[in-house]
């Protein structure tokens, strides 16, 4: 398993580390703390564009090679990052088009990261040549593992850039997806304010205007904006697949937090990378969602530095961040544990961001693995190295296993970046909030989650959650009914299928080409202010434990062929179907048309629990954490206690405790922030 750190070493040359004389010096002792805390990989040079190449066209890779012979000397691998996040001044002074100019028409000056307009043929061309040059200058170095393309793409909201090259490709793009004008104006709606054009070049980009643009157009944008991305990654991996072919390609991710489709550009790399920051998310479901979220971009063709599946976290942030109002210290032993929850998800490399605490710019009092001083006496430091000796130990047994669930929950880009237009029929709905709901009943019950795209084979799944897929395509929606048809469980919501993927709403019902899944029809719907709220009367065998509210959204329901499984309670659709079920082909479609308490969600997941016939991984108290990994015969437990006291479990069978050897059976009292990492005892296995 690779444990490792984001390392800086053009931070720390004489006079900000070593000697007149020496002025590395300071790497060596570098080393020598990387060894003692367990580290067996660094990625480096991700903001170094302006040091290897300070002048145009004249390159200096030569301390990269002398900080990787040393890293060499000391057992440590590298993953390089192409420099690309970060253009040198030179380049913008030289070139100043390639300067992004935001929605309102004022261009965003050089002096920092990210200054680009990615559809700019000059940095384009750029960047083909410092990537180029620097696989030739340390492609074939022994200690080279992998790429990272770029930094944190679309961070530091740079997705789009409304420049003219972008106009461009823009008209471009929109000539290769509809042909002709007639198309165009057609599928787009552009009659609506008689907006229609008369040639590619009339088509706007949506800048800063007195309302709001057509929601057809800003989602074609959006799409537009994330291909840019994805072509410019593809750029590089093309590149460097050609230079260093053995080198896989990664690059790091955010959940799903920036505009482009994370699917798509998980395809164009080898094995996603993902950035996690424990220190943020007060709930551990909320980390854990966004966990799985990542690790299910890509679910095949992973290509990894040592060929074990799964993903990377490059970024697990050592401490404290810098970008909060108040940046709190992480509480000792919490930083291993949601290390451990992202091994327990299926991490198989955690790199720490980062090394060493910067003495200058922006991020010196980010949280790193050491402080200013570098004593190793710190506190993250000695918590780190901690973990560098259980990764060792832990690193043989989890090799070649990977997380396996049964449910899952739909998610497409397309779908959100339609959700976040104005003008929707409630702005206090909220995609991702109504998602964790689902997620929550889930993760509390240990059920284990998947996140597809609704085009995605889904017959691995016995159950199937669709939360909010307003924007549906026609595709999107027989795959559902294929899903269900062939025995599948399929769970859908309000705010479905109300367009399609030109933002189109249907003349033939809501939601559109799923009424026949469904059983039903969508005639109208309500919307509820904040504090408003209906109740849910049920009928039948619906376990419900509260009373549960109609919150947000109430779909009026017209019953076809459906079974009612709850109704309002009041209003004028009071004893109107507000929850149904309907047996299509081999599967049931369950449909729910309001959005509730959280209690509710996880009475849906007891009911459906049954149903589908799923077992929770373990038994645990509810504040405990429970997820596996599995090869063959071999399954591995990790039981994380998100509490600051101790959780009492109770093991009905005797189990192997990796982390110290023991066996052990009955009451376990996992201490506050605890871990623990198991297998059933193998004598006794059933
Ligand atoms: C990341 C970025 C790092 C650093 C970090 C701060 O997204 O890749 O370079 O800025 O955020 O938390």
């Amino acid at each position: 398993m690779y444990f490792g750190v984001d390392y800086h070493p053009e931070q720390w040359v004489y006079p900000y580390g070593g000697t007149r004389e020496r002025p590395e010096a300071a790497w060596e002792r570098d080393m020598e703390l990387m060894q003692t805390a367990g580290i067996n990989v660094v990625r480096m040079g991700e903001f170094t564009w302006g040091l290897c190449e300070p002048e145009e066209g004249k390159y200096q890779f030569g301390w990269l090679t002398r900080v990787m012979n040393l890293l060499g000397k000391a057992g440590i691998k590298v993953v390089l990052a192409t420099p690309t996040a970060a253009p040198p001044l030179w380049l913008a002074r030289k070139h100043p088009e390639i300067l992004p100019v935001d929605e309102h028409g004022l261009i965003k000056r050089e002096g920092t990261r990210r200054a680009v307009c990615l559809n700019s043929n000059v940095y384009w061309n750029a960047s083909k040549q410092i990537v180029e040059n620097m696989a030739k200058a340390l492609g074939h170095h022994p200690q080279l593992i992998a790429w990272q393309i770029d930094n944190s793409l679309g961070g530091n909201f740079t997705e789009a850039a409304f420049n003219e090259d972008t106009r461009r490709d823009w008209h471009l793009w929109l000539e290769a997806k509809y042909e002709t004008i007639e198309r165009l104006n057609e599928l787009m709606g552009l009659r609506h304010w008689g907006q229609i054009v008369a040639s590619w070049d009339q088509v706007p980009m949506p800048m800063t205007a007195p309302t709001v643009h057509n929601p057809a157009l800003v989602v074609d944008w959006c799409r537009f904006c994330s291909d840019t991305i994805v072509q410019f990654v593809k750029m590089q991996a093309d590149l460097l697949h050609q230079l260093t072919p053995k080198c896989p390609v990664t690059t790091n991710l955010r959940p799903l937090l920036h505009r482009f489709d994370h699917f798509d550009l998980a395809e164009a790399i080898d094995f996603v990378s993902i950035e996690s920051t424990a220190a943020l998310k007060a709930k551990s479901a909320e980390l854990a969602c966004e966990i799985d979220m990542l690790r299910s971009l890509k679910k095949t063709d992973i290509r990894t530095p040592n060929g074990d599946a799964g993903f990377w976290v490059i970024e697990q942030k050592a401490g404290n961040v810098t970008w909060q109002d108040v940046n709190s210290l992480v509480r000792p032993g919490v930083l291993r544990m949601f290390t451990y929850q992202l091994v327990s998800r299926g991490a198989t490399a955690i790199v720490f961001f980062r090394w060493r605490q910067p003495r200058f710019g922006s991020e010196k009092f980010h949280g790193a693995v050491l402080p200013h001083n570098a004593r190793d006496t710190a506190r993250v430091f000695k918590e780190v190295a901690q973990l560098g000796d259980e990764m060792k130990l832990l690193g043989p047994s989890i090799r070649g296993t990977h997380v396996e669930a049964e449910t899952c929950i739909l998610y497409s880009h397309d779908n959100d970046w339609a959700l976040q237009q104005p003008m929707q029929p409630n702005k206090h709905f909220n995609l991702r909030e109504h998602i964790q709901l689902f997620y929550n009943a889930l993760h509390d019950r240990n059920l284990t989650v998947d996140f597809a795209r609704p085009t995605e084979d889904l017959s691995r799944y016995k159950l199937v959650f669709a939360p909010s897929l307003y924007l549906l395509s026609g595709g999107e929606a027989d795959r559902l009914k294929l899903y269900v048809q062939n025995g599948g469980t399929l769970v859908a919501t309000f705010n479905t299928g109300l367009v399609d993927e030109h933002n189109m709403a249907p003349d033939t019902g809501y939601p559109h080409d799923l009424t026949d899944l469904f059983g039903l029809e969508v005639l109208e719907f309500d919307q509820l202010p904040p504090g408003e709220e209906n109740h849910l009367t049920f009928k039948g065998a619906f376990p419900a434990s509260h009373m549960h509210p109609a919150r947000v959204w109430c779909d009026i329901i017209e019953p076809k062929d459906c079974q009612v499984i709850a109704t309002y309670a009041k209003d004028f659709y009071a004893g109107r179907a507000a929850m149904t079920m309907h047996t299509f082909g081999l599967g049931k479609a369950v449909y729910i048309g309001t959005q509730s308490h959280q209690h509710f969600y996880n009475d849906v997941v007891t009911w459906l629990r049954q149903m589908c016939n799923l077992q929770p991984l373990l038994k645990v108290p509810d504040t405990v954490e429970v997820s596996m990994r599995q090869k063959e015969d071999t399954k591995i437990f990790f039981l994380l206690n998100h509490q600051n006291s101790p959780q009492r479990i109770q093991f009905y069978k005797p189990m192997h405790d990796f982390l110290t050897g023991n066996t052990f059976s009955g009451n376990y009292d996992l201490p506050p922030f605890g871990v623990l990492v198991l297998d059933e005892h193998p004598g006794i296995k059933t």
